[in-house]
């Protein structure tokens, strides 16, 4: 349910604007103390003095007493959804395995592929709520969740489905963005047979045009390299789904010029991306997600956000909640790593955790920044200082969290 809400006293701290912002501009942030917001059925159509401020009636009221009111954050890119956890993989890498060769021998993304298929849709529900819940503790209001880990119609289906369900029933706390991920690795029956795999998934888009809003693909090497991933992605706009590509993780391959040449919505994780890349990105309009969790947990170097930035791309930022590469959802600990290790300024961190969060879904105009129209998804910090985000590393500086004009989280 939409609701009615007063938040007076704000200290409103937003990007502006209804498309991703790229490059430099992405350091612009409106500041204006003394705040009143008026949300009506889950819009906000007030942002001014109190005085001037319209009637709502059987509205609620929460006094930010001053604090900083931000934009709800956007978790553009997360794998929430899934059988079983990883530790021991986790452990191999602390003694010096790498992710593609646990992922070679038939773990990894398969380990996931294999506990998923024996859970009910009710189990891999509740284990997701959970993150969820902790999510919208930490001021997401807006989650993209992707499907892969199961690989055969079935599977897909079930993910799809417990997603769907999800979205359902928890779109009073949170909105659910669904994202069909079927080439996320290449099950041991095809191995050697990826483009029969690929036929299969092509095959299958039709069934879950319904359930997705984009398709995604892992393009990296010996997994699902560029030809193939053409392929797939092509088939999918086809199908109507709008474009993600999981690009230049592991290796340079030519992701990020793939989402150019195919004018995806983002190429994400990007950590080894050629300067060729980042360029055209940067004249397609892709936005640029970025997943510091993701680099920090696999020990890789960090993506080349100050780059992307200078050459007038938009950047966002995601957490990659997965039980594999990154068993984190932390956008505290996002932000601090995005601040210290890939030299964003603290302004550029919120951008890319809101507006273009939204880009990264292509919801730019409907959510992402503190404006009349867009929906009532605000985060209050505990501080009238919004420098102090990174500062807090790795720690939960969320007071409140509102999403669609309710009160969803109130941290003591
Ligand atoms: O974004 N690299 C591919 N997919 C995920 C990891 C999934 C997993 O390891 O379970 C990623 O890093
Ligand atoms: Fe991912």
């Amino acid at each position: 349910m939409a609701g009615n809400l007063f938040v007076k006293n704000a200290r409103v701290v937003t990007p502006i604007g209804s498309q991703a912002i790229k490059g430099k501009k992405m350091g612009d942030l409106q500041e204006i103390p003394n705040t009143t917001i008026a949300i009506r059925e889950g819009k906000i159509i007030y942002i001014g003095d109190n005085i001037g401020c319209p009637e709502i009636p059987d509205a609620n009221n929460i006094d930010a007493k001053g604090k900083v009111v931000l934009p709800g954050f956007v978790d553009s890119h997360t794998h929430l959804i899934f059988g079983g956890f990883r530790p021991d993989e986790f452990e191999w890498r602390l003694k010096g395995d790498t992710y593609m060769s646990i992922m070679e021998r038939g773990g990894g993304i398969q380990s996931t592929v294999n506990a998923t298929k024996k859970a009910s849709e009710d189990q891999l529900m509740k284990k997701a709520q959970w993150f969820l819940d902790r999510m919208g503790e930490m001021g997401v209001t807006t989650v993209e969740v992707k499907s892969g880990y199961g690989l055969d119609f079935d599977t897909e289906l079930k993910m799809l489905k417990a997603i769907a369900r999800l979205k359902e029933e928890e779109s009073s706390v949170i909105d659910i963005v669904p994202t069909f991920l079927g080439a996320h690795a290449v099950p041991p029956e095809y191995k050697g047979r990826t483009s029969e795999f690929v036929d299969l998934l092509i095959e299958m888009m039709p069934q879950f045009k319904d359930l997705a809003k984009f398709c995604d693909v892992f393009c990296e090497k010996n997994v699902f390299e560029i030809e193939d991933s053409r392929r797939l992605l092509k088939a999918a706009e086809e199908n109507g789904f709008k474009l993600k590509l999981h690009a230049d993780e592991i290796v340079t391959l030519g992701g990020g010029e793939l989402s150019a040449e195919l004018n995806a919505v983002s190429a994400d994780h990007l950590l080894h991306v050629s300067h060729d890349g980042i360029l055209k990105m940067a004249e397609a309009g892709v936005v640029a997600t970025l997943l510091p969790l993701t680099a920090f947990a696999l020990k890789e170097p960090y993506a080349p956000a100050r780059k992307f930035i200078d050459q007038g791309c938009a950047v966002a930022l995601a957490t990659d909640l997965n039980p594999g590469s990154c068993f984190s959802g932390s956008i505290p600990l996002t932000i601090a790593l995005a601040c210290i290790y890939m030299n964003m300024s603290i302004e550029e961190t919120i951008t890319a955790l809101t507006l273009n969060g939204a880009a990264a879904l292509d919801m730019a105009e409907e959510i992402g920044s503190i404006e009349v129209g867009k929906r009532g998804d605000l985060v209050i910090l505990g501080s009238d200082n919004y420098r102090i985000l990174p500062y807090y590393v790795g720690m939960n500086c969320v007071k409140a969290t509102i999403f669609n004009g309710n009160i969803v989280s109130l941290n003591p």
